[in-house]
């Protein structure tokens, strides 16, 4: 009887799930609860194949190898995204967000906006927010735009640093912005497209993980795109993750998440201004 290695699933035991769900959550905060058995199983079962071995074998390994643990974590998260997802968020980042960055170069003088992408996954929202700004800003050179885009998942942000995109993709984008915007592709990348290089330069992209205990970034944001990314997490998790992040915005500035989070015990003095869209209190002013 003929067989399809491939097609066989490796079995797991609640043991081996306890100590894998264990590993990631501690690490990466991602909570697999003991209904995500199956979708753990399948998402490791071409690697464990790969690499000939059962999941304690596995388990071992990936204790003692630092890149097979990196490989298991992209292998985790879930990385569904697309352009201007969630597209009131970009309504508001183009107009209220952008009305207030002018009136602060009224008062401050300085033309610059800082916002982080802080679960970036595949690159398609801190794209969507580049282009959201430079549409606002409409050809006003004189701003800096520093967009900080990060994800633990190194296999995403090299999709997202590559800026090449195919046209199903690039569809969701209004078709006026794809000239000014991408490059079209010839020959081995026909059908795809490609941010134009002065889009690429205003995006940084590192691998950060938001379970790190003290967060390799320095600077304050105007805005933080914090969005689909919570609801991966436990409650303390998220809890902690938001906490460490406020203290990454500048009072006035904006948190976001998405539609599907919310914010309920409120850490580090939010207030909400529209469904999933976050203001920073100033610390000891009080009102917004
Ligand atoms: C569903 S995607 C959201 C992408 C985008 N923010 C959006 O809303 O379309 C979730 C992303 O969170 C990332 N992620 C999960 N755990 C993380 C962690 N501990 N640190 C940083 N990123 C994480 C995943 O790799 C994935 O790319």
């Amino acid at each position: 009887m003929a067989t399809n290695c491939d097609d066989m699933i490796p079995t797991m035991s609640e043991v081996e799930f306890r100590l894998l769900s264990n590993i990631i959550h501690d690490v990466a905060g991602i909570n697999l609860t003991p209904n995500k058995k199956p979708l753990l199983v399948s998402r490791l079962a071409r690697r464990l194949r790969e690499l000939g071995v059962n999941f304690s074998e596995y388990y071992r390994i990936i204790l003692e190898d630092k890149e097979e643990f990196i490989r298991l974590i992209d292998r985790v998260s879930t990385n569904k995204t697309e352009f201007l997802r969630e597209p009131t968020h970009f309504e508001f980042l183009g107009t209220r967000f952008v009305g207030e960055m002018r009136k602060k170069i009224a008062e401050a003088g300085k033309r610059s906006i800082r916002i982080w992408s802080a679960a970036c996954s595949t690159g398609e929202e801190p794209y969507s927010i580049a282009l959201t700004l430079l549409e606002a800003l409409g050809g006003d050179t004189s701003w800096m735009i520093r967009i900080l885009a990060s994800d633990i998942c190194t296999e995403a942000l090299k999709t997202a640093e590559s800026a090449i995109y195919d046209e199903e993709g690039i569809a969701r984008l209004p078709a006026q912005l794809w000239g000014k915007y991408l490059l079209k592709g010839v020959g081995e990348y026909k059908g795809k497209y490609r941010f134009k290089e002065f889009v690429r330069r205003m995006v940084e992209f590192r691998r950060i993980n938001l379970k790190d205990g003290k967060l390799p970034v320095r600077e304050e944001f105007d805005a933080i795109f914090l969005r689909n990314v919570l609801i991966y997490f436990d409650r303390p998790t998220q809890d902690e993750v938001v906490e460490k992040l406020s203290r990454h915005i500048r009072d006035g500035g904006y948190l976001f998440l998405g539609h599907s989070e919310s914010l309920q015990t409120r850490p580090g003095g939010f207030k909400m201004i529209i469904p999933s869209v976050y203001i920073k209190m100033a610390s000891n002013k009080g009102v917004h």
